[in-house]
């Protein structure tokens, strides 16, 4: 199986000084859930930024190392043509259009993909819809109106509208009940596996997104501590105390 993304000795910087990354390698293969897990300010977003080109708007730049997608270099391209490529980003935060409806929110993803995506509109909302009923119920609904799982639900469907090749999602399942943040990772198992779609995940809920993911890869300080197969890292018993700090051990759930 052949890489969709690698990340080789990738260190990035803020600023003049402030070190996010320090020669950080990781690959997801093609059709692979990979997840990316560490404490508060290990550097996870800044890795998925740095891959979806978004590092530019928050003063941050690659300052060595190499990012491949489908084996071409990509590091420095502009986001919009990231997307283009295929690279869809759902960054934390949930960001949808609070007063347009669920439909019309999906719609403006459309763009992402720019001219190169041919459009059969119908049967890509109802197959999103398909997999979040849940955002099928409320589709002539405002965005701001949905709870926060249906607005994450609305986030990870903006994204699979523009018809992704890489799905980048920064931490589903802040913020919300267990068994909501434990629906949307089942969703996207299934998308996983259905679409073959490679999904890269960054989460402080260490057993949720490792009963999900096939690998995972763990960060500290802007370093990579430990790596390997799901089942490997959750047997690691103090995985969570050692690297992710009383907040995932809190998170943690059998
Ligand atoms: N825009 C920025 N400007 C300067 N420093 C930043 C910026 N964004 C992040 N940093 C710093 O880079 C480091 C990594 O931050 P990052 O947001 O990648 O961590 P994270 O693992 O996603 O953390 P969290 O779990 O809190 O989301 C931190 O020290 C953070 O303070
Ligand atoms: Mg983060």
């Amino acid at each position: 199986m052949g890489a969709a993304l690698e990340v080789a000795g990738l260190s990035v910087v803020y600023g003049a000084a402030i070190e996010a990354l320090d020669q950080v390698s990781l690959a997801v293969p093609e059709g692979g859930f990979v997840a990316l897990l560490g404490a508060n300010g290990a550097g996870k977003s800044t890795m998925l930024k740095a891959i979806s080109g978004l590092l530019r708007f928050e003063n941050g730049r690659v300052r060595a190392g190499r990012i491949v997608f489908n084996g071409e270099p990509i590091a420095g391209l502009p986001s919009f043509a990231l997307a283009r490529r295929g690279i869809l980003h759902v960054r934390e935060g949930r960001f949808v259009f609070p007063t347009m409806t669920v439909e019309e929110n999906l719609e403006a993803a459309s763009f992402a993909r720019g001219k190169r995506t041919p459009q059969a509109p119908r049967r890509v909302y109802d197959e999103i819809f398909g997999y979040f009923p849940a955002l099928a119920r409320r589709r002539s609904s405002q965005a701001g109106y949905l709870s926060g799982g249906e607005q994450q639900m609305l986030a990870i469907g903006r994204a699979l509208f523009a018809m992704p090749e890489l799905l980048l999602v920064d931490e589903a399942s802040l913020g919300l009940a267990p068994k909501i943040a434990a629906e949307i990772f089942s969703i996207l198992a299934r998308i996983n596996a259905e679409r073959r779609l490679s999904i890269l995940v960054v989460e402080q809920n260490v057993s949720l997104a490792l009963r999900h993911a096939a690998y995972g890869y763990v960060l500290e300080s802007g370093k990579l501590v430990q790596e390997g197969p799901a089942a490997s890292l959750m047997d690691r018993e103090n995985l969570s105390k050692r690297y992710l700090g009383g907040q995932a051990a809190a998170h943690a759930s059998p």
